[in-house]
């Protein structure tokens, strides 16, 4: 059943709770903590817009990083308070608690079309832990909430779920914003429903990760093409040899059954049969853990079926990328989620690159392209092609979680139309 909308709710005068994603890349710079990359904000700018023009007050409920309960002054949510009121043109208040005597007096204070932004929801254990008593006195605050941090709809804390269920039980409305019901329109209803062929370009480092996604997808896609380090673990599974790279032996028999069932179900399967690999250096140096550091140096295309034993695999090779960008070409939907290879490192940056490229231009031919969040976001946006693409998701978890089919406590504990 479809979810209530802020646009169903009559907010005039009201004061409406809207939890936002504003857990942005943030450092310090002279001194001040400065936001790198503003997407999530500027996503929430029709929510926020939609509201103010029907007379709301608005209260900005939202977390950064993970503080674990304690307050942290590089954590604090007052410079998000700045970038959003220079993106909105108007001002946007700011007070340093997000429950309390403090902030029900800041929230009392606000006028039909202002907007007040709270410090940081995780400065109190108590939200992660989804205390009835803090969703209490977060509730206490506002007469009607709309969830819009689809980006955190995976956590069932405090400020994504338990304070809706008090409002609710309270008599007040609960609603997705603009932006959530885009996220579950097109990583929802245009997957269940997709124009085809319908490409899905599946990557990152493990099976195990992406092993649910892919099963689902396996139910609705025409092709897979799988990249990323997990190609290897189905190397594995062919017998193939694999070198240094990243393997998950104990997955070897779930990516055998995702292959089976790919076959039963007529889907057609692609997976790299080249790669760019590098030899692994020792840099004397240790990380963080206490484990040594590698460098990946001399790398190279490896045509051979086997990765050879002192290598690493860190890229799809150039004949896979022609391959793969052939089948995105051929697409009427396409979703993309996590990268063919350690992409940061610009020399095994081509095989993403590619993918990429041939996204974006099936996008400029018809084809719906919709990106699943977290870094094959960044890659896309890395190669400059983010406004090329139909739909970018601002999810990273909570993307990969919704495609597996998992309900979201974000999203169940708001009202039914
Ligand atoms: C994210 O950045 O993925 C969300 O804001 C959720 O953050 P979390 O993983 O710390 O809960």
């Amino acid at each position: 059943m479809a979810k209530l909308t802020v646009r169903d709710l009559s907010v005039s005068g009201q004061r409406v709770l809207v939890r936002v994603d504003y857990n942005v890349p943030m450092e310090e710079k002279d001194g001040r903590m400065v936001i790198n990359d503003a997407t999530r904000i500027r996503e929430t700018l029709p929510t926020l817009k939609f509201l103010i023009h029907k007379g709301a007050r608005i209260l900005l409920a939202a977390h950064l990083g993970r503080p674990d309960g304690k307050r942290e002054s590089s954590l604090s949510l007052r410079p998000v308070a700045e970038k959003l009121s220079e993106l909105l043109g108007r001002p946007v208040q700011f007070v340093d608690e997000c429950v309390g005597p403090k902030a029900e007096e800041a929230a009392k204070g606000l006028k039909d079309g202002e907007i007040l932004l709270l410090e940081n929801v995780r400065f109190h254990a108590e939200e992660e832990d989804n205390d009835p008593v803090f969703s209490a006195r977060l509730a206490v605050l506002a007469q009607a909430y709309v969830n819009d941090a689809f980006g955190a709809a995976h956590r069932a804390h405090a400020s994504t779920s338990g304070v809706a269920r008090i409002i609710s039980a309270w008599g007040g409305r609960c609603a997705a914003g603009l932006l959530m019901e885009r996220e579950l329109k097109f990583l929802g209803d245009e997957l269940d429903n997709p124009a085809r062929p319908f490409v899905v370009i599946l990557g990152g480092a493990k099976v195990s990760d992406k092993i649910k996604v892919i099963d689902r997808l396996l139910e609705k896609a025409d092709t897979v093409l799988i990249g990323g380090a997990m190609a290897y673990t189905f190397k594995l599974a062919h017998g193939q040899k694999t070198g240094k790279s990243l393997v998950e032996p104990e997955h070897i028999r779930t990516a055998l059954d995702a292959e089976a069932k790919a076959q039963t179900r007529g889907v057609r399967f692609e997976l790299p049969n080249d790669n760019v690999v590098a030899e692994l250096k020792d840099t004397g140096k240790l990380n963080k853990k206490g484990k040594p550091v590698f460098e990946p140096v001399n790398p190279r295309v490896n045509f051979q079926p086997d990765i050879p034993s002192d290598c690493e695999g860190f890229d799809i090779g150039p004949a896979t990328s022609v391959r793969f960008a052939e089948a995105i070409q051929s697409a009427k939907t396409i979703l993309w989620n996590g990268p063919m290879g350690m992409f940061e490192d610009p020399r095994f940056g081509e095989g993403t690159l590619a993918v990429a490229r041939a996204v974006a231009s099936a996008t400029a031919n018809g084809a719906k392209s919709i990106i699943g969040g977290g870094d094959s976001v960044k890659a896309i946006n890395k190669a400059k092609l983010g406004d090329k693409v139909t739909f970018m998701s601002t999810g990273g978890g909570a993307s990969l979680e919704f495609l597996e089919g998992t309900p979201l406590p974000g999203v169940t504990c708001l009202d039914e139309k």
